[in-house]
């Protein structure tokens, strides 16, 4: 049992956005049309899509529209995987269906956490729809690769391991989200957005060590095969989680302007193997921290899944 100081929720009362930033509600970008004449993204090398050689040609006016579409995805996803993906998760433990490895108190507090993401879905929901104004985007309404990867991905467990497959998926999303939320303050350059994502990250800090501490109770619970086939498959998950949409990124190069040629340039390097591979790693970091630190990496089984991956090197350390 966790001591009561260590746990992530402590504080929630106070500290959680839901009670602390009512404001969040009100999420307006600002007066009019002259928003998306305004430099909307910074500009850096770690930006794969904006860096890339071949956008090189492309305006302010036309970056500005990519950047603005990227950003809408980001936040429409994000709205979709809070209450589809993470709070399924979170139902399960708040139901005590995996009460077999976790207390009581965590199926509480995991109650707290659904009420995060239901908040979060909805601010982030109100900021999409902003950016969407703004830049006269159309509204999509299809579910990414991402959600439909996780869900065929669950659907594939027998009825009765599903909850803990929903957990699996609830544990590498959420020690994930923070390095993702990261990434997009950084290349975004309006501040309310950028007030609204750092709400979000402060959450997910908490959110992020209270699977990191559910994850080391239910390894500790899973015997030899169990966790030989629950370790092997997450690579699965964590690449779900990472994949880029080749036609989405392909419509918004083409309205851009960019010919068929500059297009699979850049859809090679962003929706390739080998771009999904480096940034699952880098964006997985706390997770494999995690993994590392419960000693998953021990058993060889689940280390060659991940070094077959390419998650973790093949001399990693046992
Ligand atoms: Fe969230
Ligand atoms: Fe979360």
């Amino acid at each position: 049992m966790r001591p009561a100081d260590d746990a992530p929720f402590k504080d929630w009362i106070a500290t959680s956005a839901v009670r602390a930033k009512p404001p969040l509600t009100d999420f307006a970008l600002g007066r009019g049309d002259d928003l998306a004449s305004v430099r909307w993204f910074v500009f850096g090398a770690q930006d794969e899509l904006l860096s890339h050689p071949a956008l090189r040609p492309l305006g302010l006016a036309e970056r500005n529209r990519l950047a603005a579409a990227r950003l809408v995805q980001f936040l429409d996803d994000m709205t979709l995987t809070e209450h589809r993906i993470v709070n399924t998760a979170a139902q399960a433990i708040a139901q005590n269906r995996l009460k077999d490895f976790l207390p009581e108190p965590m199926a509480l507090d995991a109650l707290k956490l659904y009420t995060d993401e239901g908040y979060h879905a909805f601010f982030t929901a109100h900021a999409s729809r902003a950016v969407r104004q703004c830049f006269s985007l159309a509204a999509r309404d299809e579910p990414s690769l991402k959600i439909a990867a996780l869900e065929a991905w669950v659907a594939e467990a027998p009825p009765a391991q599903r909850d803990l497959a929903w957990f699996m998926v609830g544990f590498v999303g959420e020690t994930m989200i923070t390095k993702a939320i990261v990434d997009a303050m950084r290349g975004t350059a309006h501040s309310g957005l950028q007030r609204l994502l750092l709400a979000h990250l402060e959450d997910e800090w908490v959110h992020a060590r209270y699977f990191a501490q559910a994850f080391a109770l239910v390894w500790k619970g899973l015997d030899a095969s169990a966790r030989a086939h629950w370790g092997g498959q997450l690579p699965r998950v964590m690449a779900a989680f990472h994949a880029r949409d080749p036609r989405l990124h392909g419509e918004w190069l083409e309205q851009a302007g960019l010919d068929a040629a500059a297009r699979e340039r850049v859809l090679d390097r962003l929706c390739g193997g080998e771009g999904l591979t480096t940034r699952t790693r880098r964006l997985c970091a706390n997770t494999l921290q995690v993994l590392e630190r419960c000693g998953a990496f021990k058993h060889k089984a689940v280390r060659e899944r991940f070094v077959e991956a390419g998650l973790i090197d093949p001399d990693h350390r046992r």
